[in-house]
């Protein structure tokens, strides 16, 4: 039921504080502050690279898991969607880890795909958050997502939580491979336990996003722009607006832009730029003045030293609390999920069942 809630999306934003520590606590040894995976039959120190699949928002978690795969425990990952993946036939180490994410473990091209997997010799791990669904059944490690039941089309907290999982398995994959020790592993969780609190404070600017709907709502097209683990964000963001309220947008790495997209700016395409203070910052702060120059309007979404020092000239901003990079992807999902939302609602769409989708796509 949803509540006091206006449609099922709205409440499951809001839940995520709640349900991604329920989902850390199942990965986190309290006692000691370090994560414990369920057993497998598998030598994870053995693993020299990860081959991960995945639709649609959850192709997104993946593409951040990437960099913490890559960063933390230096193990290359080859990822692709799994309507692409099926049919360009990569070839696969003999004892590798295939790695899927899905909220409904129903996905038909990421089902085949962990098929073709299994009948090639890799051993599967799926991230799912339905544990009676197919993939669950069929995985050799079961990672679960504790999102609960997600009603709302578009996926929300299922993202917030398989981000949750990734980045404790990343450090788990560190650890077994020798990268980091147990100090830095103890760091990592104890920043990843902060997410919960984060995403409470990033949940307290809904007034304000919801204020600056009406900014959005008339565009035809919005670019969303992110930089390193942040740049999934962007596509991400990019989804969510154009699968509820219909509004053509694209996320590019922020680097990108000056390769062909800058072409489309103008006064009446809204920038989205998700940018927390950080080494990244300077570069994304020269994408935003390229924007500038042409007449672009800037949202930029970053927390108080870097709205203070790039957010004078904006259209709107929005103030995200300062978090450790790792937990970034997490809390900055808030702000594109809710100004998705307001925006839906401006302009009177089906949040919750939006034209054209479903909640789980059980055709290739
Ligand atoms: C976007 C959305 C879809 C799903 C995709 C994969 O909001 O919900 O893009 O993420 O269809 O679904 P699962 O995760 O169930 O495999």
């Amino acid at each position: 039921e949803k509540g006091n809630y206006r449609h099922f999306m709205q409440k499951e934003i809001f839940e995520q504080p709640t349900v991604v520590a329920q989902t850390l606590q199942s990965y986190i040894h309290q006692a000691d502050n370090r994560v414990a995976l369920p057993q497998i039959d598998f030598d994870l120190s053995a693993i020299s690279r990860i081959t991960l699949v995945a639709c649609g928002t959850s192709f997104y978690a993946g593409m951040v898991a990437k960099y913490w795969f890559e960063t933390f425990a230096r193990v290359p990952v080859d990822i692709d969607v799994a309507s692409e993946f099926r049919y360009r036939e990569p070839p696969l180490e003999d004892g590798g880890l295939a790695l899927f994410i899905s909220q409904s473990g129903e996905t038909a091209d990421t089902l085949a795909a962990l098929r073709h997997c299994k009948a090639n010799g890799q051993t599967i791990a799926v991230v799912v958050n339905v544990p009676t669904s197919s993939m669950a059944r069929e995985a050799d490690l079961l990672l679960p997502t504790h999102a609960g039941p997600e009603i709302g089309v578009a996926s929300t907290k299922a993202f917030t939580c398989q981000l949750a999982v990734l980045a404790a398995l990343a450090a788990h994959l560190a650890v077994k491979k020798g990268r980091i020790d147990r100090a830095e592993e103890q760091e990592i969780v104890r920043h990843l336990l902060e997410a919960p609190a984060c995403l409470n404070a990033a949940l307290d600017h809904d007034d304000d996003i919801a204020g600056m709907a009406h900014l959005i709502a008339p565009a035809r097209d919005v670019l969303y722009l992110g930089r390193g683990p942040d740049y999934p964000l962007a596509l991400e963001g990019a989804l969510k607006l154009k699968e509820i309220s219909y509004i053509h947008a694209e996320g590019y790495a922020s680097g990108e832009m000056k390769h062909g997209p800058i072409a489309l700016i103008d006064e009446a395409v809204p920038v989205i730029v998700l940018a927390p203070s950080g080494p990244l910052f300077e570069k994304t702060v020269s994408n935003m003045q390229e924007v500038r120059a042409r007449g672009g309007k800037i949202v930029l979404i970053s927390d108080e030293e870097g709205l203070a020092e790039a957010g004078e000239g904006c259209l709107a901003t929005i103030q995200m609390p300062r978090v450790h990079p790792l937990i970034a992807p997490l809390v900055y999902a808030v702000p594109v999920q809710l100004l998705a939302y307001h925006v839906a609602c401006a302009k009177g769409t089906d949040v919750d069942q939006p034209r054209n989708l479903a909640k789980s796509v059980t055709v290739e």
